[in-house]
């Protein structure tokens, strides 16, 4: 196959390359595209060096799949060119989520899904992935009606800036320099920022609006409720979220702990619990501290962390592709 990852010197970009590899895409010929100013630049694929180059329909004429690891204005411009291409676009951008006949897919939970696209596939947002993943075990076994959110976001989910300002703040506060702030909207070293996104009319962010939307879609659930608070947290990598949730029929304990088991891409932990450190870099999502909700009759409390630039990223994304080449 000819692929293209739009965004490949990002954080997610970067990982999709290797996630290439990793997944075993047959990969005939990889076109890496970036901003004018990684141009000339090169990065490795299966020990090769590949160039960067800019966007233009010359080249991505010819590709058979084109991942998007941009922001969704980015997503949006390239739209048209990829089409037009006549290449599958798996997009990592919110752009699309939203749209009728764009699938919303993780494999594990909705790869059926992925079949019936029209050009454009999209990837969840990632603290949807994450939750979602240690949710539809449970969910398949009676439907989820609500749910309660809490994430604790690492600063790689804003990319490769986010990753720079924690590590600068710190080094500034070691130094006795002041902190300069720019991806976050305030000092993320040694804090916690409870606002991810943008401000909707209704209190909610932007980023909390998607638990809700984009979970109502994957899991097929269209009257599902959902609250949540998303919440930047000074950890490198890997997302973390506390679930509360409540089925239309009571769920014991037993029977989540052995549908978490059975699940595919999850390790449930009995003993021990979930945490960034231990999820970071693999493609499993962690799910852990299961217990008996105090507020949800019959619902059902747990704990669950993994790595948003691998499963609630780039390695989703990748697994996209896999589907839909697993059928052919
Ligand atoms: P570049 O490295 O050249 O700026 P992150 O969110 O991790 O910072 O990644 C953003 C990605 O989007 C990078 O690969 C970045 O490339 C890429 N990018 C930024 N602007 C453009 C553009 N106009 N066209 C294509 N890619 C872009």
């Amino acid at each position: 196959m000819k692929i293209g990852i739009i965004g490949a010197t990002g954080a997610v970009g970067r990982q999709m390359i290797d996630c290439l590899d990793e997944q075993a895409i047959p990969v005939e010929e990889l076109r890496l595209f970036a901003s004018s100013r990684s141009v000339g630049r090169t990065m490795k694929f299966k020990q090769k060096d590949v160039a960067i180059e800019a966007v233009s329909q010359d080249r991505l004429n010819g590709l058979d799949a084109v991942f998007g690891a941009v922001s969704a204005e980015l997503a949006k411009e390239y739209r048209p060119l990829i089409q037009k291409a006549g290449a599958l676009f798996i997009d990592n951008s919110s752009a699309f989520r939203a749209e009728e006949d764009v699938p919303l897919v993780i494999p594990e939970i909705n790869g059926a899904d992925a079949f019936a696209h029209h050009g454009v596939i999209a990837n969840p947002n990632c603290s949807t992935i994450v939750a979602l993943m240690a949710a539809a075990p449970i969910a398949n076994i009676s439907p989820i009606e609500k749910m309660i959110v809490s994430t604790y976001q690492a600063v790689s989910g804003a990319g490769i800036p986010g990753l720079r300002e924690l590590h600068d703040q710190i080094h500034s506060i070691e130094e006795g320099k002041p902190v300069e702030t720019e991806a976050f909207p305030a000092q993320i070293a040694y804090n916690c920022i409870p606002f991810i996104g943008s401000e909707g009319t209704d209190g909610y962010t932007s980023e909390e609006a998607k638990m809700q939307n984009e979970g109502r879609k994957i899991l097929h659930l269209p009257e599902l409720r959902v609250t949540c608070t998303c919440v930047r947290v000074p950890v490198f990598r890997s997302h973390s979220v506390s679930v509360s949730l409540q089925c239309k029929e009571p769920v014991s304990i037993e029977a989540a702990e052995q549908a978490l088991r059975l699940y595919p891409g999850i390790r449930y932990m009995k003993e021990g619990y979930p945490m960034p450190l231990d999820t970071s870099d693999q493609d499993l999502v962690y799910v852990g501290r299961l217990r008996e909700d105090k507020v949800f009759d019959g619902g059902l409390a747990l704990f669950a962390c993994g790595d948003q630039i691998r499963k609630g990223a780039a390695s989703n994304a990748v697994q996209i592709l896999r589907v839909l080449l697993s059928k052919e």
